[in-house]
């Protein structure tokens, strides 16, 4: 097989997620092309509507409403599946894999239901069938537990793995809602369908854990098989009493291995205030995994919405380009796509928090803010700290805007040199980390 000059997409599927792969195929050729070695060139594009206002404009001639049109288009090398429900995207799948086409999809329900008896068809076809934005949007846990993790025992997962459902309880906890003021305020926000019932009674939750388990402990678990509790009976007053207690409220998703048995639930379970899950709030999603090698590894992300998943779908979209590049394993080295140069530290700007030593007497504090002033580094706080009575000194706490490193480690110099400063005894860099 030689190097393919191009590979060909078909995309079933063209709503939330699927505008938002098709728009990133349009506008990230270039990189997307770099780092597969070739161009993806977005073929067909299957939908209910063609004549639909869409969030991203294609060529009238790339929409169809015949499914056949993107299996049997000889250019079609891989299909994206974005469609979602069970049938007939089901079908589809298995479809393009018997036309011996690789396929990425994003539906839990498939791949809950069917995903053993699909991976096993693209196995003995030699095909990739990947699915990281079934659970968990951007957080990388269908990789993880299908590469990174294999040389481990997994004994457990706890997962906040429905973002509509963490959000309605987040506001329940915070704000004291109802369950149907959150879940109102969550469908005005676009996080909820108009339709909540398989978020809000766990079923999503419960087709994201059958895939997790399945995969975690190598042994078939069905969606049928997750034992299932909603959200629904959940009252403002259980959340303030479980604070009293030291605990949160969440919709967990638990699998933990016992010995031959495995346990897999969906309910409501409170968690200790101080556990990362706990920690967890509004649409964010959460999955800690556990194993005899790993330890405990959280990972932490957007479980769902356009660009997470978009992000997901690109990845295995990447990784099925690599590989039909590559004509098998695909290459690991980075794809020099720029040739940035590294900024010098002087140049980097960071805020400052500066802890000095100074004689407990007046015109001190003009001194060191003359010096900062000078050098043009804008002060944000200044605190007197401890005063010791019997050396007649005092420590000051001062932190600083954004300044250059230059000028920092220049006023460093100049602090030492005052006479009103005994020692300069620390210098932190303060990171502002978004909340
Ligand atoms: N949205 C998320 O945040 C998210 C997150 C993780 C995973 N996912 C998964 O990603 C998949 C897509 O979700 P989505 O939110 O993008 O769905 P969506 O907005 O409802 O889009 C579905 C698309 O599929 C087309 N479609 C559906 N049934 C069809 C049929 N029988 N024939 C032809 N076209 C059909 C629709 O066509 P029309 O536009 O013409 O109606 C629409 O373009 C689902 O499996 C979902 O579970 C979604």
């Amino acid at each position: 097989m030689k190097t393919p000059q191009s590979i060909g997409v078909g995309l079933l599927g063209l709503g939330v997620v699927g505008s938002g792969v098709a728009q990133a195929l349009e506008n990230h050729r270039e990189p997307l092309a770099c780092r597969v070695g070739a161009p993806l060139e977005l073929r067909k594009v299957l939908v209910r509507d063609v004549e639909k206002q869409r969030p991203v404009s294609l060529p009238p001639h790339k929409l169809t409403k015949d499914a056949q049109q993107v299996l049997d288009d000889p250019a079609v090398q891989v299909v994206v599946e974005l469609m979602g429900g069970e049938s007939p995207a089901g079908e589809y799948i298995r479809g393009a894999l018997e036309r011996g086409k690789h396929v990425v999809t994003a539906n839990k329900e498939v791949m809950a239901k069917d995903g053993p008896e699909l991976l096993a068809l693209a196995d003995a076809k030699r095909l990739s069938l990947l699915f990281e934005g079934a659970v968990g949007g951007a957080i990388p846990i269908i990789g993880s537990l299908t590469k990174d993790f294999l040389g481990n025992q997994i004994h457990s997962i706890h997962a906040i793995i429905n973002g509509t459902t963490n959000f309605i309880l987040t506001r329940m906890a915070e704000e004291g809602m109802s369950g149907d003021e959150a879940l109102r305020l969550a469908q005005d926000l676009g996080y909820a369908e108009a339709d909540p019932s398989n978020d809000v009674e766990g079923l999503d939750a419960a087709y994201k854990l059958a895939i997790l388990a399945t995969l975690a402990f190598h042994s078939r678990v069905s969606p049928g098989e997750v034992f299932r509790e909603g959200i629904s009976r959940l009252h403002a007053r259980d959340f303030r009493y479980a604070s009293e207690l030291g605990y949160a409220i969440k919709l967990l998703a638990i699998a933990k291995r016992d010995g031959a048995k495995v346990e897999v639930r969906v309910h409501p379970a409170l968690v200790p205030e101080g556990h990362l899950l706990a920690k967890v709030s509004g649409v964010f999603n959460a999955v800690e995994v556990e194993g005899n090698l790993l330890g405990r590894t959280v990972f932490h992300g957007l479980g769902a919405g356009r660009e997470p998943t978009t992000s997901a779908v690109l990845g295995d979209l990447v990784e099925i380009g690599r590989r039909l590049v590559a004509n098998g394993e695909p290459s690991r080295a980075v794809q020099m796509e720029e040739s940035l140069t590294v900024k010098a530290m002087s140049e980097v700007e960071t805020r400052c928090y500066f802890r000095l030593n100074v004689p407990d007497r007046a015109g001190v504090l003009a001194q060191i803010t003359r010096v900062l002033g000078d050098l043009n580094i804008s002060i944000a706080s200044i605190i007197q700290k401890d005063t010791d009575p019997t050396t007649q000194t005092a420590e000051i706490v001062i932190t600083t805007h954004p300044s250059k490193e230059a000028a920092v480690q220049r006023s460093l110099a100049l602090l030492g040199e005052l006479d009103v400063v005994k020692e300069v005894s620390n210098m932190i860099r303060i990171e502002e980390l978004p909340s």
